[in-house]
């Protein structure tokens, strides 16, 4: 079996998403956390996974965390990283260990809206539509090659939280069905 690792820093309604959808072409067997505290943790013991939860500010630079990330992913024999909702750049020692194997999603229709609060910039914007993106993951913030977009309108009366919940529902819907087309190479 493949085995993937989930990487978060909030909520972890994507993570639960991914553990909840039927048929999963791999096995999450960790999650790994930047933020000590975040929800997400919590969801992950409730599922008994392995959950390595570390503060960047103590290490001296990105590169000596990655190395640390990366000594966990090979010993849980990780070939998949899927960030959901991990609201830090991937650096080089991941994506070269990890090359076209790491995954994101963001919740707006890529390039537009990338970083923080895009579905917040988008209705503030005053867009009339706005979505969901699954990309490949680069150095560039929610850059990299899109694998799949959805839309979602934005509508007359919206409010910030009735348009995330719409987005969130697409997410949680879109990400499994995307990481099994790209497990089982349906994706160019
Ligand atoms: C999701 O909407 C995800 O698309 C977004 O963070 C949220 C995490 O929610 N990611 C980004 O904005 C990446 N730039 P969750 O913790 O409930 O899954």
């Amino acid at each position: 079996t493949i085995k993937a690792a989930v990487f978060a820093s909030g909520a972890g309604s994507n993570f639960e998403a991914i553990m909840e959808a039927n048929d999963l072409k791999c096995k999450i067997s960790l999650l790994v956390c930047d933020k000590p505290g975040a929800l997400v943790i919590d969801k992950a013991a409730r599922y008994g996974i392995p959950t390595l939860v570390f503060n960047p500010k103590e290490y001296g630079s990105k590169s000596e965390y990655e190395e640390m990330i990366h000594r966990h992913l090979q010993h849980y024999g990780i070939s998949w990283i899927f960030l959901a909702g991990y609201m830090r750049l991937i650096g080089d020692t991941l994506l070269n260990e990890y090359e076209s194997k790491i995954l994101n999603i963001h919740p707006s229709l890529l390039p537009f809206f990338p970083g923080k609060d895009a579905i917040g910039q988008a209705y503030d914007a005053g867009a009339r539509e706005t979505g969901v993106s699954i990309h490949y993951v680069d150095a560039g913030m929610d850059t990299g090659p899109v694998i799949a977009q959805e839309s979602v309108m934005i509508e007359e009366n919206d409010t910030k939280e009735k348009l995330k919940e719409r987005i969130q529902k697409v997410e949680h819907q879109l990400y499994p069905t995307v990481i099994n087309q790209v497990l089982s190479n349906k994706v160019r």
